[in-house]
């Protein structure tokens, strides 16, 4: 594909749909979300609002480094506080599918919906691609970011229309175009993330607690295995318990499993074998830092059977 052609036609195919209208674009910080950013932003400037939503489910630091990484590029980004929204909707939650779609719910109707009211949006940018909706229509996995292939019309069931750029491509191929637009290489490059975030890091109800457990735990996990350069890696809470000793006396506490794989396009994968040294330094670092982790494991289940992620 000629991906300068690409961005050419999406930028023209933009600028006529919405014309003098505006547009939302809402970042995440993944490479998918970004590339459109940057489109709709080249196609629309200041016609297109750019928000990040803080959903209290993402990594440490995450929600300001990437209003930086766009501020850095002349787009302002504005984080929008929807902590409490996403919370209450994941609350006595534990089955993954609901999980799901609690997430999905309180991005497209309760917040989304709220913002494009106010400040009078028509359209909304997506950074939906051709395996999202393979993956969604196949009943692999639900996507996010997938309704109208799965019969929701956003106009009827939200008030506002999609658009979706990246609807052709796969993931290398938004990587390249993402290099093109100039984005930086920690973006063009960044590991997968996936749309539940920490959400789909925690088996079992996303309380506000664990998702701090697991928080701490992604980030040790993210800093001792960077200069693996394995294709994905990260600690899980596990909803199950085991006994631990602390100060000498006995606690049941969390166990958290560590994930690591090798692989091109997430459709198989192999676990990476990590030095026993790494392995005992992040065990180390996760009992005694978190102090209501006990147990470490690692898993060495290779996809298929096991899928990359837990949920
Ligand atoms: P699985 O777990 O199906 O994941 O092997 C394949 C790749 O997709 C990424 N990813 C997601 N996984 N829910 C998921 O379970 C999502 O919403 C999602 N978005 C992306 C996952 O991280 C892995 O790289």
């Amino acid at each position: 594909m000629d991906y300068r052609k690409f961005i050419k036609e999406k930028i023209k195919e933009i600028k006529d749909v919405v014309g003098k209208e505006k547009a939302l674009s809402v970042l995440s910080g993944g490479v998918d979300s970004s590339t459109v950013t940057i489109l709709g932003y080249i196609a629309l400037s200041k016609n297109l609002k750019v928000v990040f939503i803080d959903n209290g489910l993402m990594r440490e630091g995450e929600p300001k480094s990437v209003a930086k990484t766009f501020q850095k590029l002349g787009i302002k980004v504005e984080i929008v506080d929807a902590q409490k929204i996403f919370f209450k909707a994941l609350k006595g939650k534990t089955d993954p599918e609901e999980k799901r779609k609690a997430i999905t719910t309180s991005f497209y109707k309760d917040i989304f919906r709220k913002i494009i009211k106010e400040k009078k949006i028509k359209f909304l940018f997506q950074g939906t691609i051709l395996t999202d909706i393979e993956e969604t229509v196949a009943g692999i996995k639900r996507q996010h970011n997938v309704l109208v292939q799965i019969g929701i019309d956003p106009q009827k069931e939200f008030g506002y229309q999609i658009i979706e750029p990246l609807i052709e491509l796969r993931k290398d191929g938004v990587r390249k175009v993402a290099k093109l637009l100039g984005l930086p290489k920690s973006t063009y490059q960044r590991m997968p993330f996936p749309g539940p975030a920490l959400a789909a890091r925690v088996i079992g109800e996303a309380k506000p607690e664990r998702i701090a457990i697991i928080r701490k735990a992604t980030n040790i996990v993210e800093k001792e295995l960077k200069n693996t350069g394995a294709f994905q890696y990260f600690p899980v809470l596990m909803e199950d318990k085991a006994t631990g000793l602390r100060n000498n006396k006995r606690e049941f506490g969390n166990i958290i499993i560590i994930r690591c794989v090798e692989s091109k396009d997430a459709r198989v994968a192999t676990p990476t074998k990590i030095p026993w040294k790494i392995l005992e330094k992040i065990t180390k670092r996760l009992t005694t830092e978190i102090p209501e982790v006990v147990r470490v494991c690692y898993d060495i289940t290779p996809k298929p059977p096991a899928t990359i992620e837990y949920i």
